[in-house]
């Protein structure tokens, strides 16, 4: 199948005998045992839950995996993901990176024992020479949050297989509509689900997706024990969404697109970030991995006062942390996603008080515009 009908028709796994065209909530916290030492593949639902595992079954198949594992967040996969580690090893890790996920990695140094080099992966070489002999793993996002930069997979998977240490990437800004890690030879992708994957800015999940059986089975083990599942209703939002992925990313994009090329016109804009634009320096690198630049853009604004007026002033685009969904929605990184980064390093990122993030929605391109030029005081 292909990737649009896997989304709508969720590959070939049948969910109930009855025909329903909707997946059902299996809205249960257990299941009955048929007799003793019988099961029917379900006891608990914070072992499996027949939603949540249709979910996994679809997101696998779109990432070209052939396991997933859902979680009640981004966070919570990321929280049980660290349980892969132990004291003393060490992770390579992109330097812009979501604010939440420098959070917990900072919290697993400092209590848990684990070592991170946060650096920009942008240039292999420069990796390659990180790699300590404890070195476990390379957790990279690209694009990252919020600046865009991009790390070339491919040859980040090669520098890892040499030496038997995993690729971990957060795919949670192109999604598998535009980029395919695990098929560049990464070993974990990674997704908060809560964004293009729900797509519609009402619930928040998390994903795992894996090639390898033995390491899926470790993952559900810590889901399981930990309590970090996907809840049934959750997981049937998810699946919802996911059937028009396709659609909304293109659109978003192609919105994104007609964005960067206004706003990089206008005398207010200091800098633009978006893996679109040929003067990005990582462009080649996008074109070569991925199928599209994705629907975020961040750009800083020449005079700081600008911030206030055009977050207090735009209609149409909303005000709020999140990114993904259906609507347009404006973030300050500096207080909002970004605001537990230690100010030295969040200004080393260029994540200052003049930098704008926008998620593109599937508005009309034509009222995103006019939004923020009234925004600016047109
Ligand atoms: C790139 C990225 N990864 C992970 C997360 C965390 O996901 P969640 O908010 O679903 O816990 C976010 C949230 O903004 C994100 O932007």
């Amino acid at each position: 199948m292909e990737f649009e009908t896997i989304c709508v028709r969720g590959g070939e796994k049948e969910y109930d005998r009855t025909g329903a065209l909707s997946v059902p909530i299996y809205q249960t916290a257990a299941f009955a045992h048929p007799g003793l030492g019988q099961s029917t593949g379900y006891d608990y639902s914070r072992s499996q839950n027949p939603t949540r595992e249709y979910l996994e079954h679809v997101v696998a198949a779109l990432e070209n995996g052939t396991e997933a594992v859902a979680f009640s967040s981004g966070m919570a996969s990321l929280t049980t993901l660290a349980a892969l580690f132990a004291p003393g090893d060490h992770i390579i890790v992109s330097d812009d990176l979501y604010g939440g996920t420098h959070r917990l990695f900072t919290h697993l140094a400092t209590q848990c024992g684990l070592v991170f080099t946060f650096m920009s992966t942008t240039d292999a070489a420069l990796v390659a020479a990180a790699f300590r002999p404890a070195t476990k793993a390379v957790f990279i996002e690209t694009p990252t949050n919020p600046m865009m930069h991009v790390t070339d997979i491919a040859a980040t998977a090669a520098l890892c297989r040499e030496r038997g240490v995993r690729l971990i990437v957060d795919n949670t800004f192109l999604t598998p509509v535009l980029q395919k890690p695990l098929v560049l030879g990464a070993d974990i992708v990674m997704h908060s689900g809560t964004k293009y994957l729900g797509g519609h800015n009402d619930t928040l999940a998390g994903l795992l997706i894996v090639r390898d059986g033995a390491l899926a089975e470790k993952l559900r083990y810590f889901s399981m024990s930990f309590g970090t599942g996907l809840s049934p209703f959750d997981s049937w939002l998810l699946i919802r969404g996911i059937k028009t992925l396709a659609l909304r990313v293109r659109r978003q994009e192609e919105n994104a697109r007609r964005i960067a090329t206004w706003l990089e016109g206008r005398p207010e804009i200091r800098a633009l970030y978006y893996p679109g634009r040929k003067e990005h320096p990582q462009y080649e690198i996008s074109c070569r991995q991925a199928q599209g630049f994705g629907a975020m853009i961040s750009f800083e604004v020449a005079d700081p006062s600008l911030v206030r007026q055009v977050l207090e002033n735009v209609r149409v685009i909303r005000f709020a942390e999140s990114l993904g969904g259906v609507d347009s929605l404006m973030t300050y990184p500096v207080l909002q996603t970004h605001a537990d980064i230690p100010e030295e390093k969040r200004l080393a990122q260029g994540i200052n008080d003049r930098l704008l993030r926008i998620s593109v929605g599937i508005e009309a391109a034509a009222d995103l515009i006019a939004d923020l030029a009234q925004a600016f005081g047109d």
